[in-house]
């Protein structure tokens, strides 16, 4: 039988993608009329897919690995070696465990609930400011992870935390002086993420709360983790922590598009579908690569064991067989309906434990809910400024960082 992707042919499509950004594989899937082509990248060869069978090709079953399938650049600033995302089969699921016990109903509220706190202070203290809302959620969010974690610091190390995460959220896709210079902030927030765990290890820190469960954590040979592996899955903890800020941006926005619904949360309305749309719409992770742990027939086509597979995550939550209208955004569309595993994958698909799909969603969910009432609630103006978003930009954001004027 015939192979139903189709290939571009331009000798490498690394301008492409760099040009086209969230677009790039929604593009050419639209041109060709399929859910998946093959293409060099990087002069190599990958196959791109998107849409709910793709996502289940890509989550259900394990597939993949991540392993050789992000640039070296990336994965060192936001994975780092030995941690969860470089671990497969049995390995990742024990300590994918590890992950998934920590979001418990009391530690998710908790973690929403200082979220709250940091954002009264900072409200409180900066009354009648006009201030880049991008910047202040990251400081917010950085008090908030930490305290969530149960590492304690002081204000002028949550400071440098928060430019070391911020930078290593900003330059995921970066490379040349800007990676050079997240690369270092990176090296230096692991050696304090080191010591953290050495100090709760000795005794010189208090081991309560998810930094101290990580801390004590054993592998399946019953051996505790490295410090240096346990201050990486730390980090993995504060820095998409922190990236909440970026939806909390993309949240504000559709807040100040729509009055309306403004008013209603402030009012009470439950936001819960206002964050979901807000999470499906907004460009954040713009795809996910694999590398094929087996050869195997999917969407009618041969993967042989191996190969490099980039799955659309932004293509995919606008999949118009599964969403009417996806490029609009309207909350409405979550009433009632049930979302399965694979259909919506902002912060990856499948199963939380067997598969790489994020552990902090419903962390993510709750802060957000949290800051869709605290935005709704709080009198602010918004000042003229570019609000536009460049798609090519990976990740994107408003280009202004949504400033506001503090009531
Ligand atoms: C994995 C997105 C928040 C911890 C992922 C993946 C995505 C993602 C796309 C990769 C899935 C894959 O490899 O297939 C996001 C977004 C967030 C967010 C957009 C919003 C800010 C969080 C939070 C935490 C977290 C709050 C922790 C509290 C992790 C970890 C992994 C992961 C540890 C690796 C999981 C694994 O390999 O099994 N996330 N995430 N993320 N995320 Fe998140």
């Amino acid at each position: 039988t015939e192979d139903p992707f189709p290939r571009d042919d331009a000798f490498d499509t690394t301008p492409a993608f760099l040009r086209e950004g969230y677009l790039f594989v929604g593009n050419r899937c639209d041109r060709f009329g399929t859910d998946g082509f093959r293409a060099r990248l990087m002069l190599e060869e990958i196959t791109c897919i998107r849409g709910r069978e793709a996502s289940e090709l890509f989550y259900g079953g394990d597939r993949f690995t991540r392993q050789g399938a992000m640039p070296p650049t990336t994965v060192s600033l936001l994975q780092g070696k030995e941690s969860v995302q470089a671990l497969d089969g049995a390995a990742h699921e024990h300590r994918k465990g590890m992950f998934m016990a920590l979001m418990t109903e009391d530690a998710l509220a908790r973690g929403a609930d200082l979220f709250a706190d940091a954002w009264r202070e900072y409200v409180a203290k900066h009354a009648g400011e006009e201030i880049v809302l991008h910047d202040a959620a990251r400081l917010m969010l950085t008090r908030a992870a930490l305290a969530w974690t149960g590492v304690e610091a002081e204000d002028e190390a949550t400071r440098l935390l928060a430019t070391e995460l911020g930078e290593m959220i900003d330059n995921a896709a970066s490379f040349g002086p800007h990676y050079i210079k997240a690369r270092f902030l990176r090296e230096r927030c692991e050696r304090w993420a080191t010591e953290v765990i050495e100090d709760i290890r000795e005794g010189r820190r208090s081991g309560d709360g998810p930094a101290g469960a990580m801390a004590r954590h054993r592998d399946p040979t019953g051996e505790l983790l490295d410090a240096n592996v346990v201050a990486v899955e730390l980090i993995n903890l504060l820095r998409p922590m922190v990236a909440i800020g970026r939806y909390v941006i993309f949240l504000a926005l559709e807040l100040h598009r729509r009055p309306e619904w403004r008013r209603r949360i402030a009012e009470g309305a439950d936001p819960h579908a206002f964050v979901q749309e807000v999470r499906r719409t907004a460009p954040f992770f713009p795809v996910i690569a694999g590398r094929a742990r087996k050869s195997f027939e999917g969407m009618g086509h041969r993967f042989e064991e191996g190969d490099w597979v980039m799955l659309d995550l932004y293509g995919t939550n606008r999949d118009a067989r599964m969403w009417d209208a996806p490029e609009e955004f309207r909350p409405e569309r979550f009433d009632g309906r049930e979302i399965d595993p694979f259909e919506m994958v902002p912060q990856g698909g499948g199963d939380f434990l067997s598969d790489h799909r994020c552990p902090g969603e419903w962390l993510t969910i709750r802060v957000m809910e949290t800051a869709a009432r605290l935005l709704a609630e709080a009198g602010y103006e918004v000042p003229d400024q570019d609000l536009g978003v460049d798609l090519s930009k990976m990740p994107a954001l408003p280009a202004s960082g949504f400033v506001l004027r503090l009531p």
